[in-house]
């Protein structure tokens, strides 16, 4: 549970690199997502420095050592297209949690989302970005934020 309430969106990363065979390793994990019809519809681009200086990002993905995307395959109905992007979801939350177990931050940016990023990324026709992550040791981490309690967010049917 500590590991759900305690991962943060890290702003600032240091210098130190991140394992890239650790972190292959909880993207195989994070593959296990729940996904309907096995479609597993999450594709993952490493961001090399000519890609990432075409990014432009202002905050420079916070100085993370490693950049990645994450993709979702698009569907030509509309019901597949949205369960693709929940389990994508589901894939990047997975991710996220084995990467903070192991000490090291994720920093999630929606830029991805926009024409020319997306051209920068060469992305596929109808697939999404769900997000570009910085990945690397947090410089600090900051406090969390409040939720609502869970309680105002359930309604009970009869
Ligand atoms: C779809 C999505 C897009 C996000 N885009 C950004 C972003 O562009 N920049 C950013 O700083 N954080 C972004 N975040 C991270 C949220 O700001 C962050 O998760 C939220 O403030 C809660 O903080 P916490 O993750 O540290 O608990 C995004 C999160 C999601 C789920």
């Amino acid at each position: 549970m500590e590991i759900i309430k305690e991962r943060r969106n890290i702003k600032q990363f240091t210098n130190q690199p991140v394992d890239m065979q650790q972190v292959m390793t909880w993207l195989d994990a994070a593959g296990f997502a729940p996904n309907h019809r096995m479609v597993q519809p999450w594709e993952v681009l490493v961001i090399g420095p000519e890609t990432r200086a075409k990014l432009n990002h202002k905050a420079n993905f916070g100085d993370a050592p490693l950049v990645l995307a994450v993709l979702s395959k698009g569907a030509n109905v509309a019901v597949d297209q949205e369960e693709n992007l929940i389990a994508t979801s589901c894939f990047v939350q997975n991710f996220l949690l084995l990467a903070w177990q192991n000490g090291v931050g994720t920093r999630w940016a929606s830029i991805g989302s926009t024409p020319v990023a997306r051209e920068t990324l060469e992305v596929p026709e109808g697939y999404s970005v769900v997000g570009i992550f910085g990945v690397g040791y947090p410089m600090n981490v900051p406090s969390s934020k409040p939720r609502t309690p869970i309680v105002d967010k359930i309604k009970h049917l009869q």
